[in-house]
C-alpha cells in the first residue's frame, strides 16, 4: 500500500494545486512522447478543475482524453460523462484534445464491452495519469458495492468492463455502466483520487483498514494494491 495524501484547508487550494500537478505531469509526457492519455472520471467533483485546465497553455491535439467510465447513455444526455467532459474540458485551448468515450451503438454495457476494449486498447500507454473520484458508498469509477459485474470486472485482464449496478441514491436511475477495470487503471503512471467532505473521508479511512472488503469498498482495491502509488487529494 503506497498511499500520500494531500489534505487542503479548502477546495479552491486543492484544485489549484491538483491544476498544478496534472499540467507538470502532462507537460513532461508530451516531451517524451508524440501522443499521451489521460484518463478522466465523471462525477460533481471533477467539473471546476476541468474547467481550470481547459485554460492550460498545452499541446492538447497530442492528448488522448479517455473516460473511466460512463453510464449507459447516450453522449447527449445530461447524465453522459462524456457530455460532462466535452463541456467543461474540451473547450477553449483543450478543445483540441481528442476525447475518446465508451458508450457504443450496443443496447447494453455487456454487449457493448468487447467493443469498448478493443478501443481502449488502442490508446498509448501507459497512461499519463489517471483520475478517480469516489462515492458516498465507496465506488470508484464505475465499480460499484455488490455490483452485477463487479467480481468479473475486478479480475478481468480487458481495459473495461460492464455493470449493472444496485440501483442507490448514488447510482440514481443510471445502473447500467461501463467502467475500466483495475488492470486497465493500473497502466497508468500516476493515479490520484479526488474526493471532498468530511463523509467520504470516514469512508475512506474504512476503505483503508486492511478489513476492507473490496465488494463492499471497491476503492480498497486501490489503496491497498502496490503497483501504482496512490496520491490522495482531499478537502472539507
Ligand atoms: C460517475 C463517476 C463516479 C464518480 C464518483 C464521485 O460516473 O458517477 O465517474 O465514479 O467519480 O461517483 O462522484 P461525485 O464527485 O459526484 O461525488
Amino acid at each position: 500500500m503506497s498511499v500520500t495524501i494531500n489534505q487542503f484547508d479548502d477546495r479552491e487550494t486543492m484544485l489549484e494545486s491538483l491544476y498544478e500537478r496534472i499540467i507538470g505531469d502532462l507537460e513532461q509526457a508530451l516531451a517524451l512522447q508524440s501522443s499521451i492519455t489521460l484518463l478522466l472520471s465523471g462525477g460533481s467533483t471533477p467539473g471546476p478543475l476541468y474547467q481550470r485546465l481547459a485554460t492550460a497553455e498545452l499541446n492538447w491535439k497530442r492528448v488522448n482524453v479517455a473516460l473511466v467510465d460512463e453510464r449507459w447513455v447516450e453522449p447527449e444526455h445530461e447524465a453522459s460523462n462524456e457530455r460532462l467532459l466535452r463541456e467543461k474540458l474540451l473547450t477553449g485551448n483543450a478543445a483540441e484534445a481528442k476525447l475518446v468515450g465508451m458508450k457504443n451503438a450496443r443496447a447494453t454495457p455487456f454487449d457493448g464491452a468487447t467493443e469498448c476494449s478493443a478501443s481502449y486498447a488502442t490508446l498509448p500507454a501507459p497512461y499519463s495519469l489517471c483520475l478517480l473520484g469516489m462515492g458516498p458508498d465507496g465506488h470508484t469509477a464505475s465499480l460499484f458495492p455488490g455490483a452485477e459485474g463487479l467480481e468479473a470486472a475486478l479480475a478481468s485482464k480487458q481495459h473495461c468492463a460492464p455493470i449493472r449496478a444496485r440501483r442507490s441514491e448514488v447510482t440514481g436511475d443510471y445502473v447500467e455502466r461501463m467502467t475500466m477495470t483495475p488492470w486497465g487503471i493500473l497502466q497508468s503512471r500516476r493515479l490520484i483520487l479526488l474526493f471532498t467532505g468530511a463523509e467520504k473521508w470516514d469512508v475512506y479511512e474504512a476503505a483503508c483498514r486492511s478489513s476492507a472488503s473490496t465488494d463492499e469498498l471497491p476503492i480498497s482495491w486501490f489503496i491497498h494494491q502496490d503497483k501504482v502509488p496512490l496520491e490522495v487529494y482531499w478537502a472539507p
